[in-house]
């Protein structure tokens, strides 16, 4: 008698067309399977070719650019790291947030969250170097981070996806621990730049 095989789903993108697709399916449900998602992410082999029309670089700040919608349940957007560009410390208003990287390497900080009050000096609790291809993940219960481009030479490209999807943030002060509200903005939406976005729009995840 056949045994009925085990299906291990092992969801490989091999486009960034196709990965879009995939997350769609991934999505279509009511609930996310965190390390499906990362992994069907991670699997996806950068090709600069297919992300160059959504990478708006701006010289002051990092730029946040759409690529996708998700059917209204995710974002799926391309960060632009010009050299020593860095976000504040900030939270993830109670959505999922993956970032994988395209291109160059960008530092990962973590925090604990502070006090009610804000407690003085925020409390580090890691940090590490995301490479090329590499996706890391991040919710409000992990802690909050604070990502950078330390490299002086090199510019970095990231893909993220934030589920449910959200334009607002708080921003941390490292020396107080005190939050402040901020809403987020797109340079640019499928390939095309927003009109009236200007550089000093904060950006903050
Ligand atoms: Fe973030």
């Amino acid at each position: 008698m056949e045994q009925p095989v085990l299906q291990t789903e092992v969801c490989k993108a091999r486009t960034l067309e196709e990965l879009v697709r995939l997350l769609h399916e991934l999505f279509s449900g009511e609930k996310v399977d965190v390390a499906e998602v990362q992994a069907l992410m991670e699997s996806y082999d950068s090709a600069p070719e297919e992300w160059g029309s959504y990478a708006h670089f701006d010289q002051f700040r990092y730029t946040r650019n759409l690529v996708d919608k998700g059917n209204g349940k995710f974002n799926l957007m391309i960060l632009c790291w010009g050299e020593g560009h860095g976000s504040s410390i900030h939270d993830h208003t109670d959505s999922h947030c993956f970032m994988k990287i395209l291109q160059g390497n960008l530092k990962e900080t973590l925090f604990a969250w502070p006090g009610k009050k804000g407690t003085g000096e925020m409390i580090k609790k890691s940090e590490r170097v995301l490479k090329k291809n590499q996706c890391a993940y991040i919710n409000d219960s992990i802690g909050l981070h604070r990502v950078e481009n330390t490299s002086h030479t090199e510019t970095a490209v990231s893909l993220h996806l934030y589920s449910p999807p959200f334009d607002s943030c708080h921003a941390f002060d490292q020396r107080t621990g005190h939050k402040q509200k901020v809403k987020m903005m797109f340079y640019s939406q499928f390939g095309g730049r927003t009109p009236c976005t200007t550089t000093v729009s904060q950006e903050n995840n």
